[in-house]
């Protein structure tokens, strides 16, 4: 597969995520058609400008476009009041109307700022992802969740605003460190997982040469990875009930996220491999799925070169209840109860409150303890 074209059936709301490599040559052809000024405003990080946005400044020129850019520094800390604030008065100082668009290149934390300022920039404009990490272009570019994070905690202020295009330029991942593809590869597999176990069974067999470079690989598990998302943001965009599938992984993930300072001892993708692995572990300690299924999930991890394990991240960790505290502050409490993302078997993910704590505690416990 060389080319995929996935389309996000919402009212009103419809729009279609392209993937294949060499996108960023041909953004112009794709934006041009879509009206709105000829002047296109990019909002990205100072690591992809110096890597990318010539490439693609010069795919918006061969359509007749012309462009500028805001380059903010990268990394987790630019989700922040501070930046969202420059990037708004910035796109006001370019005079951004209504019918333009503004394109968020970059990855999770370009695309969720960038987001979030066309959601509230005169009541709303249009907005092209342009995602450039395997995060961004297998889950934070497509559904709409765009945001900031609040010193109480991540994502915590935001808006649901869909893109009107995403162009997942696959060529792009050659240029990600190998941590960082992995980190992204940990939501790849998450799909697999939740609900298609024909995917993971070949991610087991393909994941390798995936992460090897091999192009038709990489664009097979992105189009899968997007279509399961789309499938699930069809059905629940806001997240009343569904869509929470997604986190499968992630309460596990934000307490150890958080216990390490949101720094680069634990990349968030890395936090969603070991919240998978212990998701299935505390699913099989509950016998609702085989122990077999967790031992599958924590060899395919490992044989990918992945964290697997709470032991694989390094520095000190707070205890097991101090972890069990960090999940009660998640967003995703309702009504004071944990909310978790269990499974019956790879690929049959459902959504529980009803986990005794001291099941987690123990599931916590002995992976403190490395065992
Ligand atoms: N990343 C989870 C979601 O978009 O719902």
């Amino acid at each position: 597969m060389t080319a995929a074209t996935v389309h996000v059936d919402l009212p009103g709301r419809a729009y279609d995520i392209e993937i294949a490599p060499g996108l960023l040559e041909k953004a112009g052809a794709f934006l041009a058609p879509r009206g709105g000024r000829k002047h296109i405003c990019i909002v990205t990080d100072q690591n992809v400008a110096d890597l990318h946005l010539e490439a693609l400044q010069a795919g918006l020129t061969a359509a007749g476009l012309t462009s500028e850019a805001l380059a903010l520094p990268p990394g987790e800390a630019t989700k922040c009041w501070a930046e969202l604030e420059r990037t708004v008065e910035w796109l006001l100082a370019q005079k951004v109307e209504r019918g333009d668009i503004v394109v968020a290149f970059g990855g999770g934390v370009i695309g969720d700022l960038a987001g979030f300022a066309a959601a509230v920039l005169r009541r709303g404009v249009r907005f092209v992802q342009i995602p450039t990490s395997l995060l961004a272009q297998v889950d934070s570019s497509v559904g709409g969740k765009t945001g900031i994070n609040s010193p109480m905690g991540k994502n915590l202020i935001g808006a649901f605003h869909q893109p009107s295009l995403v162009l997942a330029d696959t060529a792009l991942l050659g240029t990600l460190t190998p941590r960082d593809f992995l980190a992204g590869y940990g939501e790849v597999v998450k799909y697999g997982l939740l609900g298609d176990a024909d995917f993971f069974d070949w991610l087991e067999q393909n994941g390798p040469a995936l992460a090897a470079g091999d192009m038709d690989a990489r664009v097979q598990a992105v189009t899968r990875s997007c279509q399961m998302k789309a499938d699930i943001v069809q059905r629940d965009e806001t997240e009343q009930g569904d869509r929470a599938l997604l986190n499968l992984g992630h309460t596990f993930c934000h307490a150890l996220e958080a216990a390490t300072g949101y720094s680069d001892r634990l990349l968030h993708g890395e936090g969603v491999a070991i919240g998978c692995a212990l998701a299935f572990e505390l699913s099989a300690r509950l016998r609702l799925c085989s122990q077999e299924d967790p031992s599958r999930v924590r060899a395919h991890l490992r044989a990918m070169g992945m964290k697997v394990d709470i032991a694989d991240i390094p520095g000190d960790l707070p205890d097991a209840d101090a972890l069990l505290g960090l999940m009660s502050q998640d967003k995703k409490v309702l009504d004071g109860k944990l909310r978790f993302i269990l499974a019956r078997g790879i690929g049959e993910a459902f959504i529980t409150s009803d986990v005794p704590s001291e099941a987690v505690l123990s599931v916590l416990e002995d992976a403190l303890a490395g065992r």
